[in-house]
């Protein structure tokens, strides 16, 4: 059986005054303290977006976590599970209090969140000053899983670089000499600009302009023009939920998919093809996940997902769905006593997940080790073309697992 709560929204005053508790508090470690009872129910602290561009994808991580609770029974490693809900509104300058008031004044056991690299960066310091575990289902900041990692940090969706390297390769074997880049400014976007370009140059690409506007931002139209003007033969680009919806529909409202052919980390298209209709055909991607994978969990768990909620399920649901099912073995290895860190931890960092996107493991960094396939839009579906990149494992860039 698991409950649930909700906290408000943090305040503008709060904001401002750190009355929320920013900085001030103390946190003792979580996992130094002796085994509480296994017989009160987890608390798991759910800090997600549920408004704002990204709404959608924290929706549908937190219906992928619930949807695992559910067919284990509504428990975890065999505790009952009771959840509190903060809405990060993918907003940094709130992650620090948000994170406090889960850690601080809930006393969770376990956080799992969230969407924004950015907001991420400031819940992984929280966890690492804290030791409270914490599992993110989709924020890809390449340093959450390098310089930051920690034994009580763990990825079960992505890093930046792994679903854009491999798209460097890709394009440059299809021919494509000069591409322009377009994506948000902020960690997400400049990492996974970055980590396509790292592969694209090196395989013989040329960037001729790299395209910028602030997150969460939306008005793309002097970038359409821009890119029109320079006219590359490819275009890449980051962009996700409805900020994705809008750049797919205005670049094919201005005739340019016709011309110049839109590539993009796997986000452009997933969670949001319904609503970009026949603007996304065409649009080829790489990412860690397909609509139409053929193996028995996407099947099931597409199935199970479509009951539980009416709708269809997405790369965003998986992942959540995923860092449920981990939280699963590692409780699982301690009977459910969340005190038991190293053991937790060590049956956390050996799991292997038989996970709708394919075979899941995870490397020193705790970051997935994953397939990355290359798919494209059709019949509203991101289908596969091929697997770009078979287990691709980041390179953990400055991780010192202490
Ligand atoms: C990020 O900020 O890390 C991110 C947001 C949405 C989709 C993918 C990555």
């Amino acid at each position: 059986m698991s409950t649930i709560r909700r906290l408000p929204p943090l305040s503008r005053r709060a904001l401002l005054t750190g009355a929320a508790g920013a900085a001030t508090i103390a946190v003792a470690p979580r996992f130094a303290t002796p085994a509480i009872a296994q017989t009160s129910p987890l608390k798991v602290g759910l800090m997600l977006p549920y408004t704002g561009t990204f709404a959608k994808l924290g929706q549908f991580i937190d219906d992928g976590f619930r949807l695992r609770v559910e067919q284990a029974g509504g428990k975890l490693g065999g505790r009952d599970v009771t959840f509190v809900q903060v809405d990060d509104e993918s907003k940094p300058e709130a992650a620090t209090d948000n994170m406090n008031r889960l850690v601080g004044r809930e006393k969770v056991d376990v956080v799992v969140g969230t969407v924004h690299s950015g907001v991420a960066m400031a819940m992984v310091k929280v966890a690492r000053d804290s030791g409270t575990l914490l599992i993110i289902p989709n924020a890809g900041a390449n340093d959450a899983t390098g310089p930051a990692c920690a034994p009580n940090i763990f990825r079960t969706s992505f890093s930046n670089w792994q679903t854009t390297f491999p798209m460097g390769k890709v394009m440059a074997d299809a021919g494509i000499k000069n591409v322009v880049t377009i994506t948000w400014k902020y960690t997400a976007g400049a990492e996974m600009v970055g980590a396509f370009a790292e592969n694209f140059t090196r395989n013989g690409g040329k960037i001729v302009e790299d395209l910028t506007l602030p997150f969460p931002q939306v008005e793309f139209q002097a970038l359409i023009t821009r890119i029109a003007q320079l006219k590359p033969d490819a275009v890449f680009s980051f962009f996700a939920g409805g900020g994705a919806v809008k750049f797919v529909k205005d670049y094919a409202a201005a005739g340019l998919n016709k011309t110049i052919p839109l590539y993009g980390a796997g986000f452009l298209t997933d969670g949001t093809i319904e609503a970009q209709g026949e603007a996304a055909n065409g649009i080829k991607t790489t990412l860690h996940y397909a609509d139409n994978l053929d193996n028995p969990a996407n099947v099931a768990f597409l199935k199970a997902f479509k009951a539980k909620t009416q709708k269809d399920g997405d790369i965003y649901a998986v992942q959540g769905f995923d860092a449920a099912a981990l939280l699963d073995i590692g409780l699982g290895a301690v009977k459910g006593d969340a005190g038991a860190r190293d053991t937790m931890i060590k049956a956390m960092a050996a799991a292997k997940i038989d996970s709708p996107r394919g075979p899941l493991s995870f490397n020193k960094a705790h970051n997935p080790i994953q397939n990355i396939y290359l798919r494209e839009v059709k019949n509203g579906r991101n289908e596969m073309v091929s697997i770009a990149q078979a287990a691709v494992d980041d390179p953990a860039r400055g991780c010192k697992m202490t």
